[in-house]
């Protein structure tokens, strides 16, 4: 795999809801077009994690906004992979724990969260070329984005995706829990205040609800490369 780091990096803003299949669909494209892949989430898990492990209450914005001096987050890339480290630990694997989900929500929401994040998120866009997926990335952290695509698919699709994904982890959760949760996610992410979950009005729409996997990854790389002179 070559990394297009001749020139100018180009950058690719994914932003969507929850279980769009963002991460999976993203990381492929990357690969395939020799990028790195960063997963800004797993930036608002690990500090979710934090806030939980410590007893953090993150409803309460000000009590999580005192903490963040005690918060270091860094991106390691290994083999392409992107690794999160939370105060020098690799927390990759704890934050995808079902239970970090609704912390890492609650904790974006909070504005100091997010200015913390914002210059780790545009440092690792510039070194190069790079598909980062979020909430906001065409919207804030990478306004001026190569490509922006909003991608997502109905709610259902993206519960029953989330269901198998943590079936398979050997998860007992049901489809309802997960279906609940989701909404409750699409609801918080979509209304917060800074920074909400919406739409880049130059992001190009992609719904994956009738297509499978390689089918959404052919559509990605197609709209990159539409876009590029790739
Ligand atoms: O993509 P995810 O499910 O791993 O994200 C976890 C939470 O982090 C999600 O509920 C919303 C928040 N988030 C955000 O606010 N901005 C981003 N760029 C990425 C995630």
């Amino acid at each position: 795999m070559e990394s297009k780091t001749s020139s100018k990096p180009i950058a690719v803003a994914i932003d969507g809801p929850v279980g769009a299949g963002k991460s999976s669909i993203a990381r492929e494209a990357a690969k395939r077009l020799g990028f790195i892949y960063c997963d800004t989430g797993a930036l608002y898990r690990a500090v979710g994690l934090f806030c939980v492990r410590n007893g953090v209450n993150t409803k309460n914005a000000a009590d999580v906004a005192s903490q963040l001096d005690k918060v270091h987050i860094e991106i390691r890339l290994v083999n392409g992979t992107q690794l999160v480290f939370l105060n020098g630990e690799n927390v990759s694997e704890e934050i995808r724990l079902p239970e970090i989900s609704m912390a890492a929500s609650a904790v974006s929401a909070v504005p100091e969260v997010r200015a913390a994040l914002l210059d780790l998120q545009r440092e690792t866009a510039a070194k190069s070329s790079a598909i980062m997926d979020g909430r906001d990335i065409g919207t804030v952290v990478l306004p001026n984005a190569d490509v922006k695509i909003f991608l997502t698919a109905s709610p259902e699709i993206r519960a029953k995706r989330r269901f198998d994904e943590l079936k398979a982890k050997g998860s007992d959760t049901t489809f309802e829990d997960v279906l609940r949760d989701l909404n409750e996610r699409d609801y918080a992410d979509t209304h917060r205040e800074t920074a909400p979950l919406k739409q880049a009005d130059d992001a190009v729409l992609a719904d994956t609800s009738e297509l499978d996997f390689e089918q959404s990854v052919e559509l990605v790389c197609g709209i990159i490369k539409g876009k590029t002179a790739l």
